[in-house]
């Protein structure tokens, strides 16, 4: 069987959410928890694309200790995977720049990030963002899809876990891999960058618990709208008793019509991670025993509450360990990542002639 190279990222916006865990990290676990001898894992704390918008240092700094720790906490093994800051590895930005000379700016402006992050229509142009009644864009936002690519191309990554979300960014970063071979590969068919295939967790989208329309995500403001994995029990139960649903009677599955008692069916199955119910039975058989919606609230909290505590406990411990601990796992990391990144970048800039 051949050997994987599996590589993901997450930003450092503090302790990650529920949509995170379901969503990827635990994906990252098992990924772990079956890899064969010879696969390699690798898990970047993504901090050059948290700047693509405003950061405050300290707060920078602290949100990726409380990622680093959350990390650990939910299971990852620095002995079997490379866990690394990204801003510790330069090669990611010098491929990114090859990368970038090679990038279509019209494929670019298709994007849907950019957009969504400056509150922008789906089908608006970069020309129109830079109006002068719009908040400006930046070239580093605007290009953040290519630095993305670097990340996952430089190491050569076989499988990329991520949510639903990222799909549009790997097919990106799969174009762009196909692009420079076809241009710079000695023979048609030869391949130095190497096209990464997805793997999409079950757990596609977790809806925010406020707005259940829109995906449950850091970048909302309101505290209410997300589950964090550390949160406390009691946490837990505030959110989801104050979860939005609807005024309808009874339990029934449907997400165009019933986003929020959806949503809470959905973390349920999620939750479960054993495929052997689809949220149509599950909602089916509580709707027939005449659930409430407060029960189905309490025993999402119970469930979230239960298959969070070990992760807890951990992330606590783990909070409480000298600094020293961390900043050591992260400069192996580092390293460790750096002797694979610059053997990509070595051949990419032979097959340029630099
Ligand atoms: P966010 O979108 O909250 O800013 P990131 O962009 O750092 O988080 O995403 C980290 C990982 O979590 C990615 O693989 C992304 O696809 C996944 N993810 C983020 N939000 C959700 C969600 N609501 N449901 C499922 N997966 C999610
Ligand atoms: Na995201």
């Amino acid at each position: 069987k051949r050997s994987r190279t599996i590589f993901s990222g997450i930003q450092p916006t503090g302790v990650p959410h529920l949509g995170n865990y379901l969503g990827a990290l635990r994906e990252w676990v098992k990924l772990q928890r079956d890899a064969n001898h010879g696969d390699q894992l690798i898990y970047s704390i993504v901090d050059l694309h948290a700047i693509t918008v405003k950061q405050e240092r300290e707060q920078l700094a602290k949100r990726k200790k409380e990622l680093f720790a959350s990390l650990l906490a939910i299971g990852l093994d620095p002995k079997r995977s490379i866990i690394f800051e990204q801003s510790r590895v330069p090669e990611h930005l010098e491929l990114m720049w090859i990368l970038s000379c090679n990038a279509s700016m019209g494929y670019l402006g298709r994007m849907t990030q950019w957009k969504s992050k400056l509150a922008l229509s789906e089908n608006a142009s970069p020309f129109e963002a830079s109006a002068p009644n719009k908040p400006a864009l930046k070239l580093g936002l605007f290009s953040y899809p290519v630095l993305q690519a670097a990340d996952i191309l430089v190491y050569g990554t076989t499988h990329v876990p991520v949510g639903e979300d990222q799909a549009q960014h790997l097919e990106f970063a799969r174009d762009l891999a196909a692009g420079f071979n076809h241009v710079y590969a000695p023979h048609e068919g030869v391949e130095i960058l190497r096209s990464p295939q997805t793997i999409l967790s079950p757990a596609k989208r977790v809806m925010s618990l406020t707005d259940p329309t829109k995906k449950m995500s850091k970048s909302d403001p309101d505290p209410r709208s997300s589950i964090l994995i550390t949160d406390s029990k009691e946490e837990i139960r505030k959110k989801i008793n104050g979860a939005k649903t609807d005024s309808l009677v009874g339990i029934s599955y449907d997400r165009e019509r019933r986003p929020g008692v959806s949503n809470l069916i959905d973390i349920l199955c999620y939750m479960a991670d054993d495929n052997t119910i689809s949220p149509e039975t599950l909602a089916r058989d509580m709707g027939a025993a005449n659930v409430s919606m407060k029960a189905l609230k309490e025993l999402v909290a119970d469930t979230i509450d239960v298959g969070l505590r070990d992760v807890r406990g951990r992330y606590e411990d783990i909070m409480s360990l000298p600094i020293d601990h961390l900043s050591g796992l992260s400069k192996d990391g580092k390293s460790r990542a750096r002797t694979e990144a610059r053997k990509m970048v070595n051949t990419v800039y032979a097959a340029l002639g630099l």
